[in-house]
């Protein structure tokens, strides 16, 4: 084994996450910033320190998960959401259920929420929120953001839905009611059932081919038919097909 692949199996053991399943280039590339800045010399080291030092592991954790998000992220995807998806997936059904998988800081299934409440009253609202990342959940749930997250927040739904404090904007707890976060690991913890919404958006790109194939998989098993996978504006499926799944609008595939 060499010094990456001894930290790889390291770290697995230690937190149950397999770096092996992300772009090898990529994460080491971030990861080996990090430990020169500590001042360790190579992966066998800066795993050493990492096992004996809590906030060295957090610091490991931030830096493995990229946590950059924002409101309406790729705005024009959201008005489709809203514009075409939505009114027809409440065609068939006003409870929807629906996932928000590595949700970050909370600002996608916010988002989410924000838009829903177009169309439904915001107790018949319930999203379920995940990511790997406690930090990004303990974060999402507090739902106060600097200015910039807010950019593409269309000007009525930030008048509506925020409350500004000095240069951050509070999330209303109306809007927060309507999120259950909880901690999840897309490549090792089972994925529920019968979503009619699975909103997975900027993080198969940190992905293996092997390990995006696995997620898509269970995706598809993860949506009723008709149901809808909205993905990232650089995360076309290559081959929706092989995953039972079809083209409704770019970037958003109808299961089957
Ligand atoms: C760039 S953010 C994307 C946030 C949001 N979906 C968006 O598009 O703005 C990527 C998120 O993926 C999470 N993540 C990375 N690996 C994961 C895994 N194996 N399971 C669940 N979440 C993961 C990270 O913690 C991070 O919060």
């Amino acid at each position: 084994m060499n010094d990456y692949e001894r930290f790889i199996a390291g770290i697995k053991k230690l937190t149950g996450i397999d770096l092996s399943l992300y772009k090898e280039a990529q994460m080491k590339r971030r990861l080996t910033s990090l430990y020169e800045k500590k001042g360790y010399h190579n992966f066998v080291e800066f795993l050493r320190g990492i096992e004996k030092d809590k906030s060295l592991m957090n610091e490991f954790l931030d830096r493995m998960t990229i946590n950059v998000s924002e409101f309406y992220r790729n705005a024009k995807r959201w008005e489709v959401l809203q514009n075409k998806i939505l009114p027809k997936l409440l065609e068939r059904n006003k409870r929807l259920k629906i996932w928000s998988a590595a949700c970050s800081t909370g600002e996608e299934p916010y988002t989410i929420a924000m838009v829903l409440s177009n169309f439904l009253p915001l107790s018949d609202i319930k999203i379920l929120a995940t990511d790997i990342d406690e930090n990004c959940l303990q974060k999402a749930k507090i739902g106060v953001y600097p200015e910039r997250s807010l950019n593409e927040v269309p000007p009525d739904i930030k008048a509506k839905y925020f409350i500004r404090e000095g240069q951050f904007y509070r999330v209303k707890e109306e809007i927060k009611h309507t999120v259950a976060f909880r901690k999840h690991n897309l490549l090792s913890d089972p994925y529920e059932k019968n979503f009619d919404l699975i909103v997975c958006r900027n993080v198969m790109i940190y992905f293996t081919e092997e390990a995006k194939d696995y997620i898509y998989q269970e995706f598809s098993k993860s949506l009723r038919p008709g149901g809808i996978l909205f993905v990232g504006s650089t995360e076309q499926i290559f081959n929706p097909a092989r995953y039972d799944l079809e083209v409704e609008d770019t970037f958003f595939y109808r299961k089957k």
